[in-house]
């Protein structure tokens, strides 16, 4: 043992030593350290205990390394390494003779700590990782060490080294100082739930023991009414439950209606209770009618000339033939109803279609708007492959989505493009300038022919500096060449990132409007002159306000905020806070875009699931409040998960007509905030028919008791004597005059339409 180490851990075995002196009876006892060897770099061995660390600095391990004088570099390691004597009697008076339990402090960003050179736990992904990386500051970091498995050494020394990544800025290990504890009889127990939507709907309730010493109690369960508080069902086992053998229990749900689960677990010897409550999903939207109903706005802009491509979004039983009989020539509808063909002269072209299955029929008046400025005419629906998969896409990831658009029925509703983002970049461009996808996309040209027979349209992602945000090529100086290749695979869609082009301003001093606008005017410049029609879709700028000028640049969209992640805070920042105000910069074909969804299995291919996804961390109530605001400031709506994963759940709420109709409406005009009382959010827009839809959002953390009614007439959205129907747009059914004073969860909504 290091003379330093010797210093550090006197302190323990002396207050054990002392209590025994003085006759009190011993009580488990926690070993607190604070200080440990340290350098910088990076070498596996060190993980080993009888390495020499003579030579290593003494380093605080409560604050991160670059507070203490050492540098702070990114992308960087660093080794922590302790010398500790554990006394035998650590374990006096404690429940479990069989488990230590390794409290580390936080670790900026990653770590993995050793015992004795054996590996013991880790938080957070490194670098290395095939996974990728996955930066967790600030989880906890407890590391159950089992005495006879894991190498710990009682009454002799143990090294515990600590290896730590640090991405960027500060660094190192900080917060409180390592301890060590004894765990409790019931300490190891924790307990899950997952809520299963597939399907028949249930809720999985899981109880771990993480320590070696069994544990019996008792477990129950509620199941409550949200809405009414009453009581739906309840259960109670008696339960032994042993390290390594999870105790399941399933309890099932009726997924239409609001459950509360509460589950509770009493261990008998210790008294200790666990209990969590969840939220359970629940399905709002309406089951389709079995006859033919069009879903999507009754309109389709195209360029003269362009290929048309369109997919009627019709539900109802399959087959289903489609027909037309005052088809304009120049245009072709498939049996299956997918549009294509040509038209080389702007105006507006207006022809019947009919959709028939074995239960009925349902026609539509769909009007083709053609003209050089008709791309867009609503938002644009589809997927994009980031919010789930980010850099680690690839084609077949891609077609499993498209496919899985089709068979759930998610192209009936409107959703129609399929967009890649970053990540498909080859790592060169060839000789002629022009960029291939790389080796995760072995026939671009033949994914895209797959999307466009089946009446889907394809979306691609570039940035006009030298690289995109994911660090794969960009466009700058090969923007022809992008947008010709592009149109050579048939691109519907290109998001445009701003990223890297930041540098170029940067050496060009120029900070102007301008300098904003001529990446994105000059990718604008080669898009339009492709025989195709490719919806332009701008990035976010940071700290710039896109929506003022993205218009002159003739984009289609253009992101309105920071990048989105499944979490409340950002669904509250992103909507709620930054497109307020904005409505006025939204108009048809140039549509404020708040980002893409967050409902469903995401993970931006970082999650801690081995394929990257995890359940979005948005609760059920706030999955509603996303997708009714943003189909009330008329965003793009791209789905951002794994659509092969999706649930009923999510289906029903992506797959509802009269909420996307609001975002997809004629008169395409965007909700604006109308009123802010306290925690309430009232947001409406003008809709086509003469109506107004309205949100009524509770933002705060506890239940409100709202009349919509009166919220309506007071913010003057409509007057008093001038409507007769509040409906209900999620249930779809008018609401009678009892049903308008209502209570609304947390982060909770109601969407209506008022006519
Ligand atoms: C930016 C964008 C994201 C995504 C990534 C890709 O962060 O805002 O939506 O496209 O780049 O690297």
């Amino acid at each position: 043992m290091t003379k330093k180490s010797i210093v550090r851990n006197v302190c323990p075995l002396f207050f054990v030593a002392w209590l025994t002196l003085m006759g009190m009876p011993l009580r488990a006892q926690n070993v607190t350290v604070s200080k440990a060897l340290f350098r910088q770099g990076d070498d596996k061995n060190w993980a080993l205990p009888d390495v020499d660390d003579s030579s290593w600095s003494e380093i605080d391990i409560t604050t991160p390394w670059d507070k203490q004088g050492f540098p702070q570099n990114t992308n960087a390691y660093g080794w922590y390494r302790i010398h500790l004597t554990i006394p035998n009697s650590v374990f006096q008076g404690a429940d479990q003779q069989n488990a230590l339990i390794f409290h580390l402090p936080k670790a900026d960003d990653v770590d993995e700590c050793f015992l004795n050179g054996k590996l013991i736990g880790s938080t957070g992904r490194m670098p290395t990782n095939p996974a990728g990386y996955f930066g967790a500051v600030n989880d906890v970091r407890n590391y159950v060490v089992d005495i006879k498995k894991d190498g710990l050494r009682l009454d002799a020394e143990n090294v515990i080294a600590v290896r730590v990544y640090n991405r960027g800025g500060s660094g190192g290990l900080f917060g409180q100082p390592l301890t060590i504890t004894c765990p409790r009889a019931a300490d190891g127990l924790s307990m899950s739930l997952t809520d299963e939507n597939d399907g028949a709907s249930r809720c999985d309730v899981e109880i771990n023991n993480a320590y070696s010493t069994a544990t019996s109690g008792t477990f129950a369960v509620t199941l409550t009414d949200r809405e009414t508080g009453a009581q739906i069902s309840s259960l109670t086992k008696k339960l032994s439950i042993k390290r390594g053998k999870p105790v399941r229990l399933s309890v099932p749900y009726d997924k239409h209606q609001m459950c509360l689960l509460t589950a509770t677990y009493s261990d008998a010897k210790t008294g200790k209770v666990l209990t969590e409550s969840k939220q359970l999903k629940y399905i709002l939207t309406p089951a389709a009618p079995a006859t033919p109903r069009f879903n999507g706005a009754p309109v389709w802009g195209v360029r003269p000339g362009s290929p048309v491509i369109y997919r009627f979004p019709v539900t109802g039983e399959r087959p289903m033939k489609f027909t037309c009989s005052n088809l304009p020539a120049g245009l072709q509808l498939t049996e299956s109803g997918v549009l294509s063909g040509k038209i080389d002269r702007a105006g507006d072209l207006t022809f019947t279609v009919v959709a028939e299955n074995d239960k009925g029929r349902a026609q539509q008046d769909f009007t083709l708007k053609v003209g050089a400025d008709k791309i867009g005419q609503t938002p644009p629906m589809g997927w994009n492959s980031w919010n789930c998969w980010g850099l680690t896409v690839t084609q077949e990831k891609v077609i499993s989505s498209a496919q899985a658009l089709i068979d759930k029925g998610l192209a009936d509703y409107g959703y129609s493009y399929i967009n890649i983002d970053d990540g498909w970049e080859a790592p060169t461009r060839n000789a002629d300038g022009t960029l291939d996808a790389n080796e995760k996309f072995p026939s671009m040209k033949g994914l895209v022919d797959w999307l466009h027979e089946r009446g889907l349209k394809f979306g691609i992602y570039s940035a006009p500096g030298a690289t995109s945000c994911g660090g794969y090529l960009g466009s700058l100086g090969y923007e022809k060449e992008d947008a010709e290749v592009w149109n050579r695979w048939g691109v519907d869609y290109l998001k445009y990132d701003w990223c890297s082009y930041e540098r170029v301003r940067e050496e060009e001093n120029d900070w102007g409007f301008a300098s904003c606008l001529r990446p994105y005017l000059l990718m604008q410049k080669y898009l339009r002159q492709q025989p195709r029609d490719i919806f332009y879709s701008l990035g976010p700028l940071g700290g710039t306000q896109v929506y003022l000028w993205g218009i002159y640049c003739d984009g289609n969209s253009w992101r309105t905020a920071q990048d989105i992640n499944d979490t409340w805070k950002s669904i509250y920042d992103v909507g709620f806070r930054q497109q307020a105000g904005l409505s006025k910069y939204s108009s048809i074909g140039h549509w404020n875009d708040p980002d893409m969804l967050v409902v469903g299995k995401v993970g931006y291919g970082l999650g801690e699931n081995t394929n990257g996804l995890r359940e979005t961390r948005l609760t059920p109530d706030e999955q509603y409040t996303h997708i009714t605001l943003w189909t009330l400031v008329s965003s793009n709506m791209l789905i951002g998960c794994d659509i092969a994963q999706m649930d009923d759940f999510t289906l029903g709420l992506l797959c509802n007509n009269e909420v996307n109709a609001i975002d997809q409406d004629l008169l395409g005009k965007q909700a604006d905030r109308v009123l802010k009382e306290g925690d309430i959010e009232v947001w409406s827009r003008p809709l086509a028919d003469g109506a107004i839809a309205v949100g009524i959002f509770n933002v705060g953390e506890k239940d409100l008791q709202v009349d919509m009614k009166a919220l309506i007439n007071s913010q003057c959205i409509i007057n008093n004597s001038q409507y007769s129907t509040i409906r209900d747009l999620w249930r779809q059914k008018n609401l009678s005059e009892d049903t308008l004073k209502c209570k609304i969860p947390p982060h909770g909504c109601r969407y209506l339409k008022v006519f």
